[in-house]
């Protein structure tokens, strides 16, 4: 019998490795950034990313060099079974690329992580009104998106548990380091007929610069944002402004966008207009009449926003409320805000938004451009989730 010496054969090309480590740092980046607003645009980028991996993967599990390919490792039930039956036996299957078990869980891995993504893209057009679905989706089944999403990245979780532990158990097994496999491409081996792949470098250059390049877009506002112009991604699409509206109803306080009270509220303000908190508007018949039209054409019933949405739906019909703030939906956001912020001299009172929303102008109340004023009295509050 000849002796056969093992011997170190490439077995992972270097675009499966870049893909390998690049998913890992887009998995980790989307958990760290999820349920944190603020951070969306960041949660969204790594969703974009997972998502084109994906995609790339795809496609290498079909062009790809040898062990990339599904048709290498994707295998019936009947050898998965056989697989497992004598794994703790002395007889049993050393495979050098993915095992049967393994390429089943990358398989899963790739499709939930798709459905993941996509559900994602859910929640984005629906609740934030941004990305590709923008505008095709309602808020309410982007809240039915949103959950999914959720349930489906603790599953996926899950799955990338099993297959850490798989990865551990056979590196002990086979007495191979399989981590260190992924990293180097390397793995030794006696059987013969192994033969090295290619690397397919280049490939893997390009997949590196096309992430960095699209990277390097997307975040470009951070990098080129000043004091007075803040970056503030998300923003947008552009709420229906009115310039009688504007004029009129900003001059003593801020000019409230209609999406923030139902249209019956606005209809009772105006039609109040002569007791408005102690002021008169004193408006004549032509005015009203735009301000009006301008108010139902845009009020919280059209869902032009979350807020809008949110305010819509917990605003109970019998009531016209006619302070923003005295809205179930406002009041559970901003109950975490300590009293002392109130008085504080930058912000005077409760109906003074643009305070702290740097979009208040424009009506859009966007989660990134929240910003509280600078202030040691403001270090010590703290934001919750919603
Ligand atoms: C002459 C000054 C003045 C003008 C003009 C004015 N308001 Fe007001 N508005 C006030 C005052 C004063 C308050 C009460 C502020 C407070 O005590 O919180 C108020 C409060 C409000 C609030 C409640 C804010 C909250 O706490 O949620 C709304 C809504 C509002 N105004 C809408 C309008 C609209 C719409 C117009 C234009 C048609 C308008 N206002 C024009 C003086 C004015
Ligand atoms: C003292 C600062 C401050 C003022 C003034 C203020 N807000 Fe806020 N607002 C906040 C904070 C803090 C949050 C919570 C942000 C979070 O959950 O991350 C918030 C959240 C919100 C949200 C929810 C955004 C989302 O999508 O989760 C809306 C809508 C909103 N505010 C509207 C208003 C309106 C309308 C006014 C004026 C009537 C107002 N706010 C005044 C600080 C302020």
């Amino acid at each position: 019998m000849k002796l056969v010496i093992p011997e170190a054969k490439r077995i992972w090309d270097l675009p499966i490795r870049v893909f390998h480590w690049l998913l890992v740092s887009a998995f980790i980046l989307a958990w760290l950034t999820q349920g944190e607003d603020r951070y969306l645009d960041i949660h969204v980028f790594a969703g974009y990313l997972i998502l084109g991996l994906f995609l790339f993967r795809i496609g290498w599990g079909f062009w790809g060099s040898h062990y990339a390919c599904f048709n290498s490792f994707a295998c019936g039930w009947r050898s998965v079974w056989r697989y497992l039956t004598i794994l703790l036996t002395p007889q049993r299957q050393h495979f050098i690329g993915h095992n049967p078990i393994g390429g089943w869980a990358i398989l899963l891995i790739l499709g939930l992580g798709l459905v993941v993504t996509l559900t994602g893209l859910l929640t984005l057009g629906g609740e934030e009104q941004h990305g590709p679905l923008a505008g095709l989706i309602s808020f309410a089944w982007g809240d039915i998106g949103h959950e999914c999403h959720e349930i489906l990245a603790w599953l996926m979780l899950g799955l990338i548990g099993i297959h850490i532990a798989g990865v551990l158990v056979e590196s002990r097994l086979h007495q191979e380091n399989l981590i260190k496999a992924m990293i180097t491409g390397y793995k030794n081996t006696s059987t013969e007929d192994t033969a090295s792949v290619a690397n397919h470098s280049r490939l893997a250059i390009s997949l590196i610069l096309v992430v960095l390049s699209s990277g390097g877009s997307y975040f470009y506002g951070y990098f080129t944002q000043t004091a007075e112009h803040p970056y503030l991604p998300f923003i947008g699409p552009q709420l229906p402004d009115n310039a009688t509206w504007r004029e009129v109803c900003g001059e003593c306080h801020l000019a409230y966008h209609p999406t923030l009270l139902p249209a019956r509220s606005w209809q009772r303000l105006l039609n109040e207009q002569h007791q408005h908190f102690e002021e008169d508007l004193d408006l004549d018949a032509e005015t009203l009449a735009e301000l009006r039209q301008f108010a139902s054409d845009n009020a919280a019933e059209t869902h032009l926003t979350e807020p809008a949405w949110q305010i819509e739906q917990t605003t109970p019909l019998n009531q016209a409320p006619l302070r923003i703030t005295a809205t179930a939906y406002w009041q559970e956001q901003h109950e975490e805000i300590p009293k002392q912020i109130w008085q504080h001299p930058l912000v005077k009172f409760k109906g003074h938004c643009n305070a702290c929303h740097l979009d208040a102008e424009q009506g859009t109340f966007e989660d990134a451009a929240m910003r509280l004023p600078q202030h040691s009295d403001f270090s010590q509050l703290s934001t919750k989730p919603h």
